[in-house]
């Protein structure tokens, strides 16, 4: 019996959104993606606690490089059960640095290397502000490939594209939840969804105008939000939804195509500072969204960093 997850992949990348790595084993994705929230949750659990203190024991007592110690080593774990590539999420206090953030992405594939782990199969994911746009522009000249996250408006998308990032993630559940609330409502169909009709815009207006950045939708609440999409180039899916795709039977009908986006992409934006900066902030989802992701991020990676100064005081240090 054909089930909703197989026939997905036939119209869409299958990539797990997890740090779970047995979960990760267990789908075999194409690609995974973690960010700091993800990670926390499983640096807590006992199952990945030896990837916890290899970290710790390497970084010599320096806790910045714990942190990028125990993404690394996820990440690692992840690659052994994925042909493809893994996200790594560049600290969230640098959402407004340009240069702190190419330094930060540096390092995270300098340390991927040293573990024999080609800069081609990670891609560095940074916050979609105009900042993290710039760095990710500088890093792709590197061969540094990025995925740029908290992405919700269109205006984020374009500089994505103009700049020419290998992939973009734009969430779809945030947006759901923040007009879920704004309207006061249990749920929103999903052909009224604007967190699905947000990322059908996005891929439309990528494959009209002929960019290259790929288009992976992510952040989902519900499956059939993740069934409107199919046809997007990749989408990033927790295991619970995995679960429910694998378990439901029957075909999947094509959402987003070539055909479609000609017809409905939208004319061409020309994008400089000025232009995104007024576009984004004309749209109070997406300012809100935004912020409130970085504050999350940074949130749980403060935890994170608390979580290494603990376990280090309990961990012997590196001969
Ligand atoms: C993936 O790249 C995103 O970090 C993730 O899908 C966010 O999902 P959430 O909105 O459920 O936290």
């Amino acid at each position: 019996m054909t089930s909703e997850l197989d026939s997905l992949r036939r119209h869409s990348l299958v990539v797990a959104d997890t740090g779970d790595i047995e979960a990760v084993a267990r789908w075999k994705p194409q690609d995974a993606t973690t960010n700091p929230s993800l990670l926390l949750t499983s640096a807590q659990d006992p199952r990945f606690r030896h990837l916890v203190d290899n970290a710790i024991r390497e970084a010599r007592g320096d806790t910045a490089a714990a942190m990028d110690g125990l993404f690394v080593h996820f990440g690692r774990e992840i690659l052994k059960h994925v042909a493809g590539r893994v996200s790594t999420e560049v600290d969230a206090r640098l959402s407004f640095d340009i240069a702190g953030s190419i330094a930060r992405a540096r390092r995270l594939i300098a340390l991927y290397e040293r573990h024999g782990v080609g800069r081609e199969r990670v891609l560095i994911k940074l916050a979609s502000t105009w900042e993290g746009v710039r760095a990710a522009e500088q890093l792709e000249r590197e061969g540094i490939h990025c995925n740029m996250t908290l992405l919700f408006s269109f205006a984020q998308a374009v500089a994505c594209a103009e700049a020419g990032v290998t992939l973009i993630s734009p969430f779809v559940g945030r947006i759901y939840d923040w007009y879920r609330a704004a309207r006061k409502v249990d749920d929103i169909p999903v052909d009224d969804d604007p967190g699905v009709a947000s990322v059908a815009r996005i891929y439309a207006y990528y494959k009209k105008h002929g960019y290259k950045t790929q288009v992976m939708g992510a952040s989902f609440r519900k499956t059939e939000q993740i069934l409107a999409l199919a046809g997007c180039d990749l989408l990033t899916i927790a295991p619970d939804l995995l679960e429910k795709l694998a378990k439901a039977p029957g075909p999947v009908e094509r959402k987003l195509s070539m055909e479609l986006a000609l017809r409905t992409g939208g004319e061409k934006i020309a994008m400089d500072e000025k232009t995104f900066r007024w576009m984004h902030n004309e749209d109070p989802m997406a300012t809100d969204k935004l912020a409130d992701g970085i504050r999350r991020f940074d949130a749980d990676a403060r935890k994170l960093e608390r979580l290494i100064i603990s376990l280090a005081a309990a961990t012997p240090a590196a001969a």
